[in-house]
C-alpha cells in the first residue's frame, strides 16, 4: 500500500495547478491515465477570460457569466472567479506562460472577444492557450521534489471509510470521508492501492460519451463516475455544452474551431453562402454557445444539410497565420485554406457544466474529497458556460482547494491499513469486441437521443439501453480482470446515466438543455438537479 497526503487524479492544469500549492505543505502524488501531458487542457485553443483592460470592470464579467447561465449560477462561485481570476492568471504568467501580446504594443496583452462576453478579455496564447499554460505548469510538477508524478495510472475506485466499513461488515459511519483509491497500472497491468489523507479528482470532462465531441479520449467522466459510485453529491448533469463549430471532416471529426475565430467577425453560412444566425438572435455569431449551436442544428436538420460552414474570408493569410496558426496548419494540412475556403462545421460534445457538487473550497460532499477543474461543478456556469470560464475556474478553485485541504491536513488522522484489490474469479476476457460494441452503442444512443434537442420520449428510450447495457457491463466487469477500456467502458455507462436521469427530472428548457415537451423556462422552479447513488 502507497501512502501519501495529497492524492491528485489527473494532470491537466486543474490538478497540475493543485499540486503547485499542496506540496508546499505535504506530499503530493499525482497519477494521469495516459501520457502526461494529454488532457482537455492541452487543447483548449480561444483561452483563459479574465477582467484585463481599463475599459473591463469585474461587474461586467459577473453579469456576462450570470447571464450565460440562465438563472442558475452560484452568485459566490461567480463572484469568487471574476475577482480572483486576474490574480491566477497574473501567477500563471509569473509561473511561465506566455501569452500573445498586441502587435502594435508589445507591452499589452492582445485581448480576443468570444460569444457572451460583452468585452475584449480573453488573454490567449496564439490558439494554443491549452498546450502553452500545460507546458508551463508540467516543467514545474516534473521538477519538483515534493510531487511525484505517475503516468499511464488509471484511477479506479475513490475509497471512503463508508466503503471500508462496508467491506469489513462494520457499521459505517454517518458522515463519510475519503482515504485513498485503487489504481491499475497499465504498464504493469497491476491494480495498487494508494491510502491518502486528502484525494483530489482532476479527471477533466465527459465529451467521449457521445460519438461526435471535440475532447481527446481521456475525457470518460472517470471523476464523475468515480464520486457518483462513492456515493457523492452530483449536481446538473444534464447541462452538456455542445460546441457550435468543431470541424466536419471524415477522418479529423474531433478538431475544434475555436470560438475566438467567430470574435474575429467569422460568418456561419449555409452551402447557399447566406448567413443564418441573425435569424436566430441579435447577437448573430456572438449569442451565447447554446443558441448557436440549437440555430446550427436546426439548420442541419431543417435543410437536411450535413454541415454548416464559417466563413474567415475577411482576414488576410498575415491575419489568420498570426491569430490562428494551429488552425490554419491543420486546415491547411487537409485542403482547407481558410482565407478563401469556407471552413465546414457542425456541433460536437464539448463541456460538462454538471459534475461533483462542491462547495466554495472545492470540496464535495464526502470529507477530505475535493473536486476540482471540469469534473467539478461549483456553481460558476449555472445552466451554460461562457466560453472560456473554465481555465479560469480550474486555477481559481484548484487554488481554493489546495489552500484548504493543506490547512486541515494536519488534523486528518493517518489512514488505516486497506484492504488489497481483490480480483475475485476475474479471468482474461477474450472477447474485446464486447467493449467496443457497448462503447460505441452508448455513444450513438446519446448522440441521437440526448443530444442538443432532447424530447421525453427520447430520453426514456435511452433509460431503457442504459439499463440493459448496465447490467451487461456489471457483469463483464465482475467476470474478468480489469483493462483500462473496461474501466472507461463502465464510466462512460455511469456517467450516462447520471446525465439521462438529471434531464428527465428537468421539466423545462434552461441553458444547455433544451426539450421539445417544455421548451421554456419554469421560472416557478428555479434550482439544481442533485442526484446521489445512495438516496
Ligand atoms: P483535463 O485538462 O481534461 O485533465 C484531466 C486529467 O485527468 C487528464 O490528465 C486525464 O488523463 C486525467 N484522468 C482522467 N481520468 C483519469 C483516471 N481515471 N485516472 C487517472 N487520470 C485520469 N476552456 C477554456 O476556458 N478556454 C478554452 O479556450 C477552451 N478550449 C477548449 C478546446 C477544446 C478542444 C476542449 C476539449 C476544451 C476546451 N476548453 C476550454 C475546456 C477546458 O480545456 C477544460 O474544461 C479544462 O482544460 C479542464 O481542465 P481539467 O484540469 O479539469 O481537466
Ligand atoms: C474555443 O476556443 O472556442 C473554446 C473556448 C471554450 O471552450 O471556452
Amino acid at each position: 500500500m502507497h501512502r501519501t497526503d495529497f492524492l491528485v487524479i489527473g494532470s491537466g492544469v486543474a490538478g497540475m495547478w493543485f499540486a503547485l500549492e499542496a506540496c508546499r505543505h505535504g506530499k503530493v502524488t499525482m497519477i494521469t491515465k495516459t501520457r502526461p501531458l494529454e488532457s482537455n487542457s492541452a487543447y483548449a485553443q480561444g483561452g483563459i477570460a479574465s477582467v484585463w483592460s481599463e475599459d473591463d470592470d469585474p461587474e461586467f464579467h459577473i453579469r456576462d457569466t450570470l447571464v450565460a447561465g440562465a438563472g442558475l449560477c452560484r452568485a459566490e462561485a461567480v463572484d469568487q472567479t471574476v475577482r480572483e481570476g486576474p490574480i491566477r492568471v497574473r501567477e500563471l504568467i509569473e509561473r511561465g506562460a506566455e501569452f500573445t501580446r498586441r502587435q502594435s504594443n508589445p507591452d499589452e496583452y492582445d485581448l480576443h472577444r468570444e460569444g457572451g462576453h460583452s468585452h475584449r478579455r480573453i488573454l490567449h496564447a496564439a490558439d494554443f492557450t491549452g498546450k502553452e499554460m500545460v507546458r508551463a505548469l508540467n516543467q514545474e510538477v516534473m521538477e519538483h521534489p515534493q510531487i511525484e508524478f505517475l503516468d499511464h495510472h488509471i484511477a479506479i475506485d475513490v475509497l471512503t471509510r463508508r466503503w471500508l466499513a462496508r467491506r469489513l461488515q462494520q457499521v459505517p459511519p454517518e458522515d463519510d470521508e475519503a482515504i485513498g483509491a485503487y489504481v491499475l497500472d497499465t504498464s504493469r497491468d497491476e491494480v495498487e492501492l494508494y491510502a491518502a489523507k486528502v484525494v483530489v479528482l482532476a479527471t477533466g470532462g465527459a465529451g467521449k460519451v457521445y460519438v461526435y465531441t471535440t475532447n481527446p479520449p481521456i475525457a470518460s467522466g472517470d471523476g464523475h463516475a468515480m464520486a457518483w459510485r462513492a456515493g457523492a453529491r452530483m449536481a446538473n448533469m444534464e447541462f452538456v455544452q455542445f460546441h457550435p463549430t468543431c470541424l466536419f471532416h471524415a477522418t479529423e471529426n474531433s478538431f475544434l474551431i475555436s470560438e475566438a475565430l467567430r470574435g474575429e467577425g467569422g460568418k456561419l453560412i449555409g452551402p447557399d453562402g447566406q448567413r443564418f444566425m441573425d435569424r436566430y438572435d441579435e447577437r448573430a455569431e456572438l449569442a451565447p454557445r447554446d443558441i448557436v449551436a440549437r440555430a446550427i442544428d436546426n439548420e442541419l436538420k431543417t435543410r437536411g444539410l450535413e454541415c454548416v460552414y464559417l466563413d474567415m474570408r475577411h482576414m488576410s493569410r498575415e491575419e489568420v497565420a498570426r491569430h490562428f496558426p494551429t488552425i490554419d496548419t491543420k486546415l491547411l494540412s487537409l485542403g482547407i485554406d481558410m482565407t478563401r475556403d469556407p471552413i465546414p462545421v457542425v456541433p460536437a460534445a464539448h463541456y460538462m457544466c454538471g459534475g461533483v457538487q462542491t462547495d466554495l473550497n472545492g470540496e464535495s460532499s464526502i470529507r477530505n474529497l475535493f473536486a476540482v477543474g471540469e469534473v467539478a461543478c461549483t456553481g460558476l456556469h449555472g445552466a451554460n458556460r461562457l466560453a472560456s470560464n473554465s481555465l479560469l475556474e480550474a486555477l481559481v478553485f484548484a487554488h481554493t482547494a489546495a489552500r484548504e485541504s493543506a490547512e486541515r491536513l494536519a488534523a486528518i488522522p493517518p489512514v488505516p491499513d486497506l484492504p488489497a484489490w481483490d480480483p475475485g474469479k476475474a479471468g482474461d476476457s477474450d472477447e474485446a469486441v464486447v467493449i467496443t460494441q457497448t462503447w460505441d452503442e452508448i455513444r450513438r444512443f446519446m448522440w441521437n437521443y440526448v443530444g442538443i434537442v432532447r424530447t421525453h420520449r427520447r430520453l426514456k428510450r435511452a433509460q431503457r439501453r442504459l439499463q440493459l447495457v448496465r447490467d451487461e457491463v456489471d457483469k463483464y466487469y465482475w467476470d474478468f480482470r480489469v483493462t483500462g477500456d473496461l474501466i472507461e467502458l463502465r464510466n462512460l455507462v455511469d456517467v450516462a446515466h447520471m446525465i439521462v436521469e438529471c434531464a428527465l427530472r428537468r421539466r423545462e428548457s434552461r441553458g444547455l438543455h433544451y426539450t421539445l415537451d417544455f421548451p421554456e423556462p419554469d421560472e416557478r422552479n428555479v434550482s439544481d438537479t442533485v442526484i446521489r447513488r445512495w438516496s
